[in-house]
């Protein structure tokens, strides 16, 4: 995929890997149609990609929990650029805790901001993509979609979802021009984790780094997108499974049982 003049659309564009990625986007001359409920933030994001020499529109306020909030930004997308090529489904939140104490409206919020929404903006952009036999949708999944943690079930269980429907529908768009592709960051500093970011480390992603690979997916697209040093526990995933299962249970019980130490939302 050329990105020079590609119109390209990113959700949860306000902040972190989400504005990362429309400013790397900019940067390659691509013509921007960003999303959030931030309206200050995104109009500051869209700010900076205009500086960077790209085209950038904000739609409206977007929640990706209100199907028609999405439906009209992909809409808004197609009235200025005619033309969809890159969705990025970046938007989403996490909550971490004990499964049985979450409240219902937490479980129908992230199901529906991490799964629904972007589920709804790929079918809202497909029509156009199709008509022009390429495209590519490109969900911004977690290390969480492959190796679920606990006391994080439920965004586990969306991510796992999020990654369910790329495979699902790669296989269904085959053929078509239309690449779909899961990204799967691990552990980035953004306000993600909100007051309680993660320190820096080897297992510690910036925003920069997972917009790099997010680009580099759009250009040359692949089923799925591991960042370093995240490829070893793909691949030892299916044996280790079981063990780590109990080992990460054990770990996270002590971090959530240390006062003081209880991040508001899951990686
Ligand atoms: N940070 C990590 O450790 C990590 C690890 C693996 C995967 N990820 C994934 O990476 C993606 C981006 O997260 P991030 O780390 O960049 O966190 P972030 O800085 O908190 O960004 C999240 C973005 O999603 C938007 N968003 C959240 N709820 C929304 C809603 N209902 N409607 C519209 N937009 C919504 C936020 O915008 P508004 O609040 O302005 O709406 C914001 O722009 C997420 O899908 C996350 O699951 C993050």
């Amino acid at each position: 995929m050329r990105l020079k003049g590609a119109s390209v659309l990113v959700t949860g564009a306000s902040s972190g890997i989400g504005a990362a990625s429309a400013r790397l986007f900019a940067r390659s001359g691509a013509r921007l149609t960003i999303c959030a409920r931030r309206l200050d933030r995104l109009h500051e994001v869209a700010d900076q990609c205009r500086h960077a020499g790209a085209e950038a529109v904000v739609v409206r306020r977007t929640d990706m929990t209100r199907p028609a909030d999405v439906r009209a930004f992909v809409a808004g997308a197609l009235r200025d650029f005619d033309r969809i090529d890159v969705l990025v489904n970046n938007a989403g939140v996490g909550w971490r805790g004990r499964f049985q104490d979450m409240p219902e409206d937490a479980l129908r919020t992230l199901i529906e901001t991490n799964l629904t929404g972007p589920a709804v903006a790929i079918q809202a952009a497909l029509p156009a993509m199709l008509e022009a036999n390429s495209g590519v949708i490109i969900n911004v999944a977690s290390v969480v979609g492959f190796r679920a943690t606990p006391y994080s079930a439920v965004y586990a269980a969306t991510k796992h979802a999020l990654v369910g429907l790329s495979h699902a529908l790669r296989g269904e768009l085959s053929g078509t021009g239309v690449k779909v592709c899961a990204v799967y960051p691990g552990t980035t500093r953004t306000e993600f984790r909100g007051s309680a970011p993660p320190a820096d480390g080897p297992f510690v992603h910036r925003a920069e780094q997972v917009a790099r690979a997010i680009v580099r997916t759009a250009r040359w697209p692949r089923r799925d997108v591991i960042l370093a040093p995240y490829r070893l526990a793909h691949l030892v995933e299916p044996v280790l499974g079981g063990p780590l299962d109990h080992l990460l249970g054990e770990a996270r019980r002590r971090a959530l049982d240390s006062p003081g130490d209880r991040p508001p939302s899951g990686s």
